[in-house]
C-alpha cells in the first residue's frame, strides 16, 4: 500500500518558534575570518563584514546565531576581544590550536548581528573561567550606565545595552576534549552559580545548560539528570548536539538519521521530565538543539587532529556536501518540527565555511552548498503551528537504528494566512507516491519544491560544489525531499505527491 499522511489543523504539536531556524558562528577555521568578516573583500561593508555572506544568511532564513563557540569558548577571554582593535593581542586558542587575532570580538559580532537583523545567542566560558567572568560579560552586554563593565562598553563606543537574551552556560562540558572539562556535579554546581549571578545582573536573560555532547557519550542520561538537579529552577533550556554521517557505505542508516534524532530528543525530554517529576515541578525544561548537522566527523576528521599551531584562518572541517546530505538535513528538519513543543531553539552547525551551508573563497565568491536549500525552504515555509501529522509508512531495518519509516512528514499551519506547508522525505532508493489526507480542509497545491538526491554528488572543491547545487534538482535516484504548500479554497481533500 502507498504511504499515507493524515493531517488536520486541529491536531497540533505546538507553535513553531522562529528560533528553531538558528545557526552558529564559532571562532574556528574560516567561520569568522574570510567567512562573515573580510575587510578588503569587494563586498565588505564599512565594518569589514562581507555583504554577500550576510545576504546569503538572510536568504538561508537563519534567525538566531550562536557565538563565539563551540569548543573555542571554553578557553576564551572575552575581555581580549573588546576595546580598540590596535591594542588587542592575539591568543593561542587551544581548542583548535589556532592563533586567534581578536579582530572580531563581542562588540563587532553583536553590532553586525543587530545591523543584519539576527538574534545573538552568546556562550560564556565555563571551562577555564567561571562566575565572575560570566556575570561581567552579561553586564558588558546588557548593563545600564553607571557600573564598571557597562561603562567599559560605553567607553568602547556603544551607549545602548545590546539586550542579549539567550545565553549558553558553557559548551559540551561533558566532553573530555573540552578545555576545562568537568564531571556532571562539578559542572552542575558551576552552571548554577554562574547562571544565578548572570540573572542577578539581568533577570530577563534566558539560560541554556549543557546537555550531553551526543547520545553516544557514556554519561548520557545521567549527565542530564545530575546537571538539571542543580539548575532546574534557574534555566529554561538544556542543550543537545548531534552530527550524522554515512559510515561504511551504510546509506540506509544514514538516511534514517532523523529517527536517531527523534529518539535522542525523546530521551532528553524523558530525562528532564524525570527531574521535574521528582521535584513535583510544573515547569517544563525545553531543548536548545544548538548544534546539529551532517558532519563527516568519524570518517574524515581524524586526520585533522593534533595539527601544528595554525594561523590566518586555516581551512578546518570544510565539508563539501552532496545532495544526499541535503536530503538528510531536510529530514532532520522534519524531526525538529515534529518536536516543536519541546524544541524552541536550534542551530544548524555551522553557518559559513565550517560544516556549513554557505561557503566562501577569500577575496572571491560566496555560494550555497546543497544543504542550504532544505534549510532555507523549511525556514521560509514552516510558519504558525506544527501539526501532529500521522504517517502510515512501510519501514526498513537499518544496522544502526533498527526499524525506521521510509517516508517521514511534518506539517505546519499558519492560522493567520491559512497557509499549510507539508514537508516529506523519501528515505528509500525508489520513487514513492504518498497519499496526503487533509481532513476537513479544502486545500489546493500552490507551490511544490523538490529536492532529489544524486549519489554522484559527493565531490571535492568549490567549483564542483557549485555544480552540485544545480544538478541535485534533476537526478532522480536515491531519495527525495518535497515541500508542498497548500492554501484553503477548492474543497479537495486528498493530494497525491510523487517523491
Ligand atoms: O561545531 C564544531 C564543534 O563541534 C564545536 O566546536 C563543538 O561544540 C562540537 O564538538
Amino acid at each position: 500500500p502507498r504511504p499515507r499522511v493524515t493531517l488536520h489543523t486541529d491536531f497540533r504539536v505546538g507553535p513553531v518558534d522562529r528560533r528553531l531556524f538558528g545557526s552558529f558562528v564559532e571562532h574556528l577555521g574560516r567561520a569568522v575570518y574570510t567567512g562573515i568578516y573580510e575587510p578588503g573583500h569587494a563586498t565588505a561593508d564599512e565594518h569589514g563584514f562581507r555583504r554577500d555572506v550576510a545576504d546569503l544568511t538572510r536568504e538561508l532564513g537563519a534567525t538566531v546565531l550562536r557565538y563565539p563557540g563551540g569548543n573555542f569558548v571554553s578557553n576564551y577571554r572575552w575581555e581580549d576581544g573588546v576595546g580598540p582593535v590596535s591594542e588587542r593581542k592575539p591568543f593561542l586558542d587551544l581548542a583548535w590550536r589556532t592563533v586567534e587575532p581578536n579582530l572580531v570580538g563581542t562588540d563587532e559580532f553583536l553590532q553586525w548581528a543587530e545591523r543584519e537583523g539576527f538574534e545573538p545567542m552568546l556562550a560564556v566560558n565555563l571551562g577555564t573561567r567561571g562566575v565572575e567572568a560570566a556575570a561581567a560579560l552579561v553586564e558588558y552586554c546588557n548593563g545600564e550606565a553607571g557600573t564598571r563593565w557597562a561603562d567599559l562598553r560605553i567607553a568602547h563606543g556603544r551607549a545602548e545595552p545590546y539586550g542579549v537574551h539567550l545565553w549558553c552556560l558553557g559548551n559540551e562540558m561533558d566532553g573530555p576534549w573540552q578545555i576545562g572539562h568537568k564531571d556532571a556535579h562539578e559542572y552542575g554546581r558551576l552552571a548554577a552559580e554562574a547562571g544565578k549571578a548572570m540573572k542577578l545582573v539581568d533577570p530577563t536573560v534566558s539560560l541554556v545548560v549543557c546537555g550531553s555532547s551526543s547520545m553516544q557519550m557514556n554519561t548520557f542520561g545521567e549527565w542530564e539528570q545530575t546537571v538539571l538537579s542543580y539548575t532546574y529552577d534557574l534555566v529554561d533550556h538544556i542543550s543537545m548536539h548531534a552530527y550524522y554521517e554515512e559510515l561504511d557505505g551504510d546509506r540506509a542508516s544514514f538516511l534514517g538519521s532523523g529517527t536517531a534524532m527523534d529518539r535522542f530528543i525523546d530521551r532528553v525530554v524523558a530525562s528532564a521530565d524525570a527531574v521535574g517529576a521528582r521535584r513535583r515541578s510544573d515547569k517544563k525544561i525545553t531543548i536548545s538543539f544548538d548544534e546539529w548537522n551532517v558532519w563527516y566527523l568519524e570518517s574524515r576528521f581524524p586526520g585533522e587532529t593534533n595539527l601544528p599551531v595554525q594561523r590566518d584562518a586555516p581551512r578546518i572541517i570544510e565539508d563539501v556536501y552532496s545532495a544526499l546530505d541535503a536530503v538528510v538535513v531536510g529530514d532532520l528538519l522534519v524531526t525538529l518540527l515534529n518536536h516543536a513543543d519541546r524544541v524552541p531553539v536550534a542551530a544548524l552547525a555551522q553557518l559559513v565555511n565550517v560544516i556549513a551551508p554557505i561557503m566562501t573563497e577569500p577575496g572571491g565568491e560566496a555560494w550555497r552548498q546543497p544543504t542550504f536549500h532544505p534549510f532555507a525552504t523549511t525556514a521560509r515555509l514552516a510558519r504558525g503551528e506544527a501539526l501532529d501529522v500521522r504517517v502510515d509508512s512501510p519501514t526498513t531495518t537499518t544496522t544502526r537504528h533498527g526499524e525506521v519509516p521510509l517516508v517521514t512528514a511534518a506539517a505546519t499551519h499558519d492560522p493567520e494566512t491559512g497557509a499549510l506547508a507539508l514537508f516529506l522525505t523519501n528515505r528509500s532508493a525508489e520513487p514513492v507516491e504518498v497519499d496526503v489526507e487533509h481532513l476537513g480542509l479544502g486545500v489546493e497545491l500552490t507551490e511544490g519544491w523538490r529536492m532529489v538526491a544524486d549519489h554522484e554528488a559527493a565531490v571535492e572543491g568549490p567549483a564542483h560544489a557549485r555544480k552540485v547545487v544545480g544538478s541535485c534538482w534533476s537526478a532522480v535516484d536515491l531519495g527525495a525531499d518535497v515541500t508542498v504548500v497548500t492554501s484553503g479554497g477548492t474543497g479537495r481533500t486528498r493530494t497525491t505527491v510523487a517523491l
